[in-house]
């Protein structure tokens, strides 16, 4: 949309009907019809279609095998029961034997197509399925990746990408060498309120977009399960936090700004979840009797037991028997019961970086920890106009005439989109990657492997800027 068309839409240039985006939708998805009420223009909304989620795969199921079959796998395997005509999921690659079978029975997966080690999908070397969805730990998808690739297979890859800067670019040249598609989980990019953001900020409506400010509030309760107890708690053996958590934020600005990033700044470090920040007398695990259990925010039994959050990790048969819940706690899942102040973690609680892209436009963006809920929060500067958005609704104001628009579809509320995390971005991606395969062209997805890898760098070259406190060149 031209400024013009804008302050048509405004009613500043005395038009008559004008529609703000596009007005049709996806016609293989009428989700919104344009004449519903969050379309309404004239009350000052700001339209914009929202894509249905049923894959055109070209008349047929591809078929599938997902490697690793936790919390992720599990949520992209179901898109096969929502669409079974677009996908068959037809193997199953974990470790753990309770979760291959669980995800092998739900699919009837016959026995030689349940794996354990992802090397035992691989070991017969030929291609077995269409794609594979590598849904792994951060530490599991370098060498998975690149066996897939030289097999033939196309590959929904989680984030992030791989552990180093050389593995991502080996990944990126695999896929071209035996040309074929790798879709990076930047589920960010395909949820309806970024694609609607991202559309509003580069059309003009605000003129050009001269800086960007970008905030990612992680939920304490949150931070203190992923990052400070959990999985993603050591930098080392997972990726630094801002591409363990943040690689999404970092793509998000380079794709809503549309030029490379030059150079970064960044800095920021653990500030409370050490052993020296410990309270008298707290004992190594929170049901150990500890002083202050009772009022400590960070309480495992707290957080798990009496609020029953971050309850997929422990596999339970029934999720709301506190009982069940806590003799995890207390046995097998013991890592999660520790106090946050006893953990081995080294992931920062809070980090900010700067960041300069072509033609001297600049973004910052913080991380912290601190924060009663997540949901990320944007302002878009530009020349004449401005969008402030809070993760579920934006604004977009125009300088001149004082006036706004507001985007704020009810996406959850959407049938086809109620099961989809991140906004809708989780199977709008799978989507759109499927697609992609059916095919054979990548241009379905809004990002090649190699724009992926671009928005890493920058999460890379930020780690090391704030290591070595120093500026550090991009691109
Ligand atoms: N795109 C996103 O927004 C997003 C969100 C959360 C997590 N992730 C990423 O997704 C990936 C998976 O995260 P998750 O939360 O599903 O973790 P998870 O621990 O729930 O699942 C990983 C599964 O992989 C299995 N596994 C481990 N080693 C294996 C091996 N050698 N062969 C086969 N299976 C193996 C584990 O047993 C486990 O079931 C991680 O890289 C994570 O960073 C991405």
């Amino acid at each position: 949309m031209t400024r013009k068309e804008f302050l048509q839409a405004l009613g500043l240039l005395g038009a008559g009907t004008v529609f703000i985006g596009p007005e049709l939708l996806a016609k293989n998805s009428p989700l919104l019809s344009p004449d519903s009420k969050d379309f309404n223009d004239k009350d000052g909304r700001y339209r914009h279609p929202i894509k249905g989620l049923k894959a055109d795969t070209n008349g047929k199921a591809l078929t599938c095998i997902v490697i690793g079959a936790g919390n992720r796998g599990r949520m992209y395997v179901r898109y096969a029961e929502m669409f079974p005509d677009c996908l068959k999921i037809v193997g199953v690659s974990d470790i753990l034997e309770s979760r291959k079978n669980a995800t092998g029975d739900r699919y009837n997966i016959p026995e030689d197509m349940r794996f354990g080690h992802y090397r035992e999908v691989f070991e017969c070397g030929k291609k077995l399925a269409d794609l594979v969805i590598i849904s792994t730990p951060d530490d599991c998808h370098y060498v998975p990746c690149m066996k897939a690739l030289s097999l033939g297979y196309d590959v929904l890859l989680e984030k992030p990408v791989a552990q180093t800067e050389k593995e991502c670019t080996d990944i990126a040249k695999q896929a071209r060498k035996y040309g074929r598609i790798v879709g990076v989980c930047h589920v960010l990019r395909y949820a309806p309120y970024f694609v609607a953001l991202r559309d509003a900020a580069r059309s003009g409506m605000i003129g050009d977009i001269v800086s960007i400010q970008h905030q990612e509030p992680i939920q304490y309760a949150h931070m203190a399960h992923s990052y400070v107890r959990g999985n993603w708690r050591d930098s080392k053996e997972t990726t630094p936090i801002i591409l363990a958590k943040s690689c999404h934020d970092l793509d998000i600005l380079r794709w809503i700004i549309g030029k490379p990033c030059k150079r970064i700044t960044a800095d920021g470090s653990l500030y409370l979840f050490k052993p020296e920040n410990a309270p008298a007398g707290a004992p190594s695990h929170c049901a150990d009797g500890c002083p202050i259990e009772a009022t400590c925010p960070y309480s495992a039994l707290d957080i798990y037991v009496k609020r029953k959050a971050h309850l997929g990790v422990f596999d339970l048969k029934n999720n709301r028997d506190e009982a069940e819940i806590y003799e995890k706690l207390t046995t097998t899942h013991k890592s999660y019961g520790r106090c946050v102040y006893h953990c081995d973690n080294d992931q920062p609680d809070h980090y900010v970086c700067n960041m300069v892209f072509e033609d001297d436009v600049t973004a910052s963006f913080t991380m912290d920890a601190f924060a009663p809920k997540g949901g990320r929060r944007t302002k878009v500067m530009g020349t004449t106009g401005y969008i402030e958005g809070d993760g579920k609704t934006f604004t977009i104001y125009d300088f001149r005439s004082n006036k706004k628009l507001v985007w704020d579809a009810k996406v959850a509320e959407l049938e086809e989109y109620k099961d989809s995390g991140h906004g809708g971005g989780d199977y709008a991606l799978f989507r759109d990657f499927l697609e992609a395969v059916a095919y054979q062209d990548e241009n379905k997805l809004t990002s090649s492997i190699e724009a992926s890898i671009e928005s890493h760098v920058m999460g890379f070259r930020a780690e090391k800027s704030r290591l070595s406190m120093k500026k550090v060149k991009v691109n």
